[in-house]
């Protein structure tokens, strides 16, 4: 078995019944990992639907050889990211990494966009990943002050809406911006206790993509968008290879794999002390200033807001 990418480490997956996570988990059960794979069966757009998804998950990686077992909590409620870590450390003795995946769509202009769509999105993003890494960090923090050694990862998902910016996704572009910016965050504040917090920006082809633009293009049926090929980045920053790495947003398809780079300050000025005088300054600022990105994440010279 030597030479596995992550053998002996212990995953948690959520939403991994499927899709994107389902490719995870299979992958990382190849390379030897233990994973617990979570989902609790939704629908796209997060309502109830069947929780068989992450038994047949498990069923696979176990008639291929591998160590898995099944969690069907909603991990955005605070008793099912415990029970996510809880259920790890009770079957196999610890928990190396958690990846924080599920996810769902409630797409809508802003001015249509309800309370609810607004609540339901952030929440299964952007609450459940706070939640798993709040229960875990404690956790490994705890190791850490009983002297125990701690190589630990958290693997968040973002996206090119949260880093570029979607129409029709202003609730899940703000979770995903949200989640860029608390892995920043949290690498920083985890680093001393020996935990590694990385996100990734996946593209690829799956029930939350099939009716999109990306589901029509040649990439996509030359099999380039395939959520297989996003699972390799996920195997080597949940494996001891990445233990340097931190703090980074990783772009990854079959088309390409990147680094996507953050918010920098940009040209500046001495600060103008009068509101009228913010024109005259501002204005040269804007000119030499990098423009946002387009949709894809590409620099563009003019055009886009
Ligand atoms: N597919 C893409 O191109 C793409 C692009 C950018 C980001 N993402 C992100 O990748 C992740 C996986 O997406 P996917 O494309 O595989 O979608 P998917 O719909 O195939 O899988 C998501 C899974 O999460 C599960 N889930 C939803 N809410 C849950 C909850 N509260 N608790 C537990 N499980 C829950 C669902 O049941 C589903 O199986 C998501 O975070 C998504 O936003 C996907």
């Amino acid at each position: 078995m030597a030479g596995k990418m992550t053998e002996g480490r212990v995953v948690a997956i959520t939403g991994a019944g499927r899709g994107l996570g389902r490719e995870y988990a299979l992958l990382l059960a190849r390379e030897g990992a233990k994973v617990l794979v979570n989902d609790i069966g939704v629908r796209r757009d997060g309502v109830p639907e069947s929780a068989d998804a992450a038994q047949g998950v498990v069923d696979e990686i176990v008639a291929r050889g591998g160590e898995a077992a099944a969690h069907t909590a909603d991990v955005s409620t605070s008793d099912g990211a415990k029970t996510l870590i809880d259920q790890a450390i009770d079957t196999w003795g610890k928990i190396d990494v958690v990846v924080n995946n599920a996810g769902i769509l409630r797409d809508r202009m802003v001015v249509n966009m309800t309370e609810d769509d607004w609540d339901s999105v952030l929440r299964v993003h952007l609450k459940s990943t706070f939640l798993t890494t709040n229960y875990v960090a404690n956790h490994w923090r705890d190791m850490v002050k009983a002297e125990k050694a701690v190589d630990a990862r958290i693997i968040n998902t973002t996206s090119s809406s949260g880093l570029y910016g979607a129409v029709g996704q202003s609730n899940y572009g703000a979770a995903k911006a949200g989640i860029a910016a608390f892995t920043i965050i949290t690498a920083r504040e985890l680093q001393r206790y020996g935990v590694t917090v990385n996100a990734i920006s996946p593209t690829a082809l799956t029930r939350m993509t099939e009716d999109v633009a990306v589901a029509k293009t040649p990439e996509a049926e030359a099999g380039l968008i395939d959520p297989r090929w996003v699972a390799p980045i996920c195997v080597w920053l949940a494996s001891e290879q990445s233990k340097d790495v931190t703090g980074r947003v990783f772009a990854s398809s079959g088309r390409f794999l990147a680094v996507a780079e953050g918010w920098v300050k940009g040209p500046s000025t001495d600060a103008p002390a009068e509101p009228d005088e913010v024109d005259a300054v501002i204005r040269p600022l804007l000119a030499e200033a990098r423009r946002n990105s387009d949709p894809r994440g590409d620099v563009v010279a003019e055009g886009l807001i």
